[in-house]
């Protein structure tokens, strides 16, 4: 089995951008926590961090038989791309959408999220745990499928 994990924009700044929000963790960390937490479950996570739009809708693409299923956060990309939500139904493989911090208890332009409809779930506000959750559930998904 195997998961292709998309941090979209500005995530490669994490530990350092806005702590109070986002954490102490790098995304290095992130993911090797999420490598680590794939052996534990028994599948392959690659991961990819880009701040353009047209790089993750192409890697959405190239995981079209590649890997199994996508655990994504879009950062601000959730709330403005319907690009990226079209790209996740296109090639319809399982998603779960996942955010560092709670999206429902910020600012309004962050409530709203154009890859909920597309995703078999989301899990938000849990800090880094958001993303070994997600992961779990992505696989528990993926397992039960099949
Ligand atoms: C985020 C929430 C988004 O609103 C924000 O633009 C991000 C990070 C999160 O993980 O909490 O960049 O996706």
């Amino acid at each position: 089995l195997s998961v292709l994990v998309l941090h979209g924009p500005n995530l490669n700044l994490l530990g350092q951008r806005e702590p109070g929000i986002y954490g102490s963790v790098s995304l290095a960390e992130i993911n090797r926590l999420l490598e680590e937490e794939g052996k534990k479950l028994q599948a392959k996570v690659s991961c990819l961090q880009s701040n353009h739009e047209g790089v993750l809708v192409d890697a959405i693409h190239g995981a079209l038989g590649q890997h199994e299923g996508i655990l994504i956060n879009a950062g601000a990309y959730t709330h403005t791309s319907v690009a990226l939500r079209d790209a996740i139904a296109a090639v319809n493989l399982p998603t779960v959408e996942v955010h560092l911090s709670n999206i429902y208890r910020r600012e309004e332009f962050r409530h709203h999220s154009y890859i909920a409809p597309v995703a078999i779930g989301q899990i938000s506000g849990f800090g880094v745990q958001s993303y070994l959750l997600g992961l779990q559930a992505l696989v528990d998904h993926l397992r039960n499928k099949t």
